[in-house]
């Protein structure tokens, strides 16, 4: 189990509740129960005395036979045997071990009680005087195995008080360990989400009432998610308008072209192809950023259609695999369900357009694209797999490549390399579809990427 926050301040609260109930408990029943230590010690002290003497006395008027009467209720009662001695003879005729031997020895020199312990057995020796001053040693032996059957002898309600002091402390620490940590679960859920893209994401609104520094600290956190939704959003749109304001002087170029193509002689021809085709891309790469920003913020006026999966990725590796063969490879399909999504078959259509064209351009001479469609009926998924034979890309890179202009450095080298924004624009795509992208390297069979969009379907 993880060590979390709320496992700890539950047992802390709880041990410090147990902690205070059991000092409380000793300190009630030493103070109020009026009794300290020492009255205790006296009292057991005199009622030794008391006992002792009682013995004596039933020894010396009735003998050793009155004497053995008198110790047997007390073994039938309670762990405590008595022991009595003239000398160090055991009067009823017991026979004790040395060590006890040695007390009762030392204790007919001294006044007070002394006591030895072997293993789980007690001996209280004190001496006693009889008629004509006769000394005697009285020995309570007690056995501490049976105070633990005393306490399994317990009146039930004080077992059912404690049991249900017990279960209380439980609750009572569980409710104020929930409380203390309930914001920090919903702070946590709010930076996850926050963490996850949704810059919407707030926590105050969700604390209630709440004024101490877990409220500080969601007020700091919503102003944080604040200022970095305006300033995401305020770049996506500085990078909109200014890829918007870029087109109209960039078609006005265009047109110029085209006029220079007609009025100038073979010499500059060249030159303003040239000029014509970095036009063009300037124009795809403005056309993608718009899109890119477009999708960002979800705008879409298109309203979804059901979409033929199996037949546009089709039409799409019929195309490319036309286009292979000049490099000697094939792009061909290795399973084909059918499968119907509801989604805006265009922005499908560039999609997965550009992970097909990127195994294109990645995978090596010879080689071919192999592009697979399943689906999951029980969940509801298709799964659109592109694999290539290619150099694949390293872990490091995986996931880095879905971001805008990202390219792996040996392809920015490529000259037929492209802006690195393809695969930033498939992922909203699919995201805006409720799908997701993965991309990791095949581990079996020449190695190479293998791009998996996962998308909700009804199967046909
Ligand atoms: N199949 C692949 N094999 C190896 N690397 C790949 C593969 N697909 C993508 N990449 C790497 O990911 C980078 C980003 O791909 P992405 O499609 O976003 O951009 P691009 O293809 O370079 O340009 P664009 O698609 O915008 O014309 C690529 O530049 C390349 O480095
Ligand atoms: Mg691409």
């Amino acid at each position: 189990m993880r060590n979390t926050v709320f496992i700890k301040i539950f047992l802390w609260f709880w041990l410090c509740i147990i902690t205070i109930i059991g000092a409380v408990a000793v300190i009630v029943v030493m103070h109020l129960g009026g009794l300290h230590g020492s009255e205790w010690r006296r009292l057991a002290e005199k009622s030794l005395s008391l006992h002792g003497a009682t013995a004596v006395k039933i020894y010396e008027q009735n003998g050793k036979d009155a004497l053995i009467e008198f110790a047997r209720p007390w073994e039938d009662k309670a762990p405590d045997t008595v022991l009595l001695f003239q000398g160090v003879t055991e009067l009823t005729g017991r026979r004790v071990p040395q060590q006890v031997t040695k007390l009762v020895d030392k204790a007919s020199r001294i006044e007070r009680t002394d006591t030895l312990t072997l293993g789980e057995v007690t001996f209280i020796a004190r001496r006693i005087v009889g008629q004509n001053n006769t000394p005697y040693i009285f020995v309570v032996e007690t056995n501490r195995k049976g105070y633990f059957k005393q306490l399994s002898e317990l009146p039930r309600f004080i077992v059912v008080k404690v049991i249900s002091v017990f279960i209380f402390s439980v609750l009572f620490c569980f409710a104020l360990s929930y409380s203390f940590t309930s914001s920090i679960r919903k702070l946590r859920s709010a930076t996850h989400r926050l963490a996850n893209g949704d810059l919407s994401s707030r926590v105050l609104p969700t604390l209630g009432k709440r004024n101490d520094e877990l409220s500080d600290l969601a007020m700091d956190f919503d102003q944080m998610a604040e200022r970095i939704d305006e300033l995401v959003t305020s770049q996506k749109k500085l990078l909109a308008d200014i890829s918007h304001e870029l087109r109209s002087p960039l078609a006005r170029l265009s047109i110029a072209l085209d006029l220079c193509h007609d009025k100038t002689g073979e010499p500059l021809q060249k030159q303003l192809s040239r000029i014509e085709r970095e036009c063009h891309r300037l124009n795809e790469l403005i056309g993608q950023l718009l899109d890119l920003s477009r999708f960002e913020s979800r705008i879409t006026e298109m309203q979804p259609v059901p979409v033929d999966l199996t037949s546009l990725v089709n039409l799409l590796v019929e195309d490319a695999d036309f286009e292979a063969r000049s490099r000697g490879c094939h792009v061909r399909m290795v399973a084909s369900e059918p499968c119907s999504v509801s989604g805006i078959p265009d922005h499908l259509r560039s999609a997965i357009e550009n992970v097909i064209r990127n195994a294109l351009r990645f995978t090596h001479e010879g080689t071919d694209v192999e592009v697979s469609i399943t689906c999951l009926p029980p969940e509801s998924k298709a799964i659109l797999q592109v694999r290539d034979h290619g150099d694949g890309v390293s872990e490091a890179d995986l996931f880095k490549i879905f971001k805008p202009f990202y390219r792996v450095e040996d392809s920015r080298d490529r000259r037929n390399g492209g802006t690195g924004l393809g695969l930033a624009i498939t992922e909203r795509i699919i995201n805006l579809h409720g799908g997701s992208v993965r991309a990791y390297n095949a581990v079996n069979g020449n190695g190479g990427l293998i791009v998996e969009i996962t998308i909700p379907c009804d199967v046909i």
